[in-house]
């Protein structure tokens, strides 16, 4: 059997890494010899947002990188579309395993289906309910088409099985991001991060909080700037927050001038993208995580630090029931309120969600294998 693996932007790489490893010890244990074949539709490219992840996850080189970079979302789709098409032709896979919800996930499950060949989608059936996010259109489309849908809990289950999806195409297999996690936290905690971001007083950590924005409903948009930057410029009289900048953003702050505002608070940081690792180690180290990811909803949950997402819905609300995660949306005040809860350390009641076990990956290729 030939497997196409796609990956696009940073997301994908923590989510395929353990798929490409967990098929290479079936084929050694099983003496098979199922090839893989990995895709990056080069969706992001910048060295700290792509490359710096392949090299700290042990990703294989990429067999084809097509290059797209950036563009408007029907440009970058189209481009995206067009360039797999041709690939799909030339290697004839035997199944296309796209993950997440970016742009290339979309694209590349739309052009394996119009030629007929099968696609499993990891990390399907997460919903936000929100049609302005762009992820959500890619998720439902991915969703509707895939052949084999891969869900990390059984609320994303649920949701396939509402939308009519037939029961023997979904699989609850666990968090693949989680095995990743697992795997690399101890190297992560012996980096020399929190010693080169001078987080470190005689030894021991200082209380900082970590952030990271990047949804384009908060980013794009000067007012939820500027909502936010209130509850930042107040927590930042309380302790450093370290503010890794996307690219996207960075160009946000530019433009509507917040990146002098955060410079002038001499305790919000900004910093370029951190790899992997570095990151893991931030994060892991925290008092408290302040963000708009969804990945991060997930790591802080099984890291057991604070996370407070600045958004007003999650697709990922096991997070809110199991872990450490608070919606607390972009209203200063909201923001500030639950800050003030973890200073008092009013905790939540946290559990690991099922299946967050580091197996992720091997659940998915033995059901891949059985499903040929
Ligand atoms: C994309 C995904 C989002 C994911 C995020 C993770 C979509 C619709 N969005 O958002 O779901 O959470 O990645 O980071 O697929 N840029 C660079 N260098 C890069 C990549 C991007 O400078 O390597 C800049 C460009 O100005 C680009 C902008 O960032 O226009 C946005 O990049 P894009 O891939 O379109 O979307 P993200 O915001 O990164």
């Amino acid at each position: 059997m030939k497997i196409l693996h796609v990956v696009g932007a940073r997301p994908n790489f923590m989510k395929i890494a353990p798929i490409i490893s967990a098929f290479n010890t079936y084929n050694q244990q099983h003496r098979s010899n199922h090839a893989q074949v990995l895709v990056h539709t080069g969706q992001h490219y910048d060295h700290k947002m792509s490359q710096l992840f392949f090299d700290q996850l042990g990703i294989p080189k990429p067999d084809i990188n097509l290059e797209i970079g950036s563009g408007s979302h029907a440009q970058q789709t189209g481009q995206i579309m067009l360039a797999f098409e041709s690939v799909l032709v030339q290697q004839q896979p035997d199944l296309v395993v796209v993950v997440g919800d970016v742009n290339s996930t979309m694209a590349c499950a739309i052009d394996s289906k119009k030629l007929n060949i099968p696609v499993a989608h990891v990390e399907a059936g997460l919903r936000s309910r929100d049609m302005s996010m762009p992820e959500e259109i890619n998720r439902l489309l991915t969703d509707a088409i895939s052949d084999i849908l891969f869900t990390t809990d059984k609320g994303a289950s649920l949701n396939l099985r509402n939308e009519g999806i037939a029961e023997k195409k979904i699989k609850f297999v666990g968090n693949v991001m989680i095995d990743t996690l697992l795997l690399h936290k101890n190297r992560a905690l012996q980096q020399p991060t929190l010693d080169d971001l001078e987080l470190k007083r005689a030894g021991v950590v200082m209380p900082y909080a970590v952030l990271t924005l990047h949804r384009p409903s908060n980013v794009d948009d000067e007012s939820t700037l500027a909502e936010l930057s209130r509850a930042l410029l107040h927590i930042g009289k309380d302790m450093p927050i370290i503010f890794p900048v996307h690219p996207r953003t960075m160009l946000n702050l530019k433009k509507f001038n917040y990146h002098t505002v955060f410079t002038m608070a001499n305790n919000i940081r900004l910093i370029e993208p951190l790899g992997y690792l570095d990151f893991l180690n931030l994060t892991a180290n925290a008092k408290l995580v302040l963000t708009d990811s969804g990945g991060i909803q997930e790591e802080t949950t099984i890291l057991g630090v604070p996370c407070l997402t600045l958004r007003n819905n999650t697709e990922r609300p096991v997070t809110v029931e199991h872990g450490t995660n608070r919606l607390v949306g972009t209203q200063s005040k909201a923001i500030l309120a639950a800050y003030t809860q973890i200073l008092n350390a009013v905790t939540k009641k946290c559990s690991t969600p099922e299946y967050w076990d580091g197996s992720a990956a091997k659940r998915i290729v033995d059901e891949i294998v059985n499903w040929c």
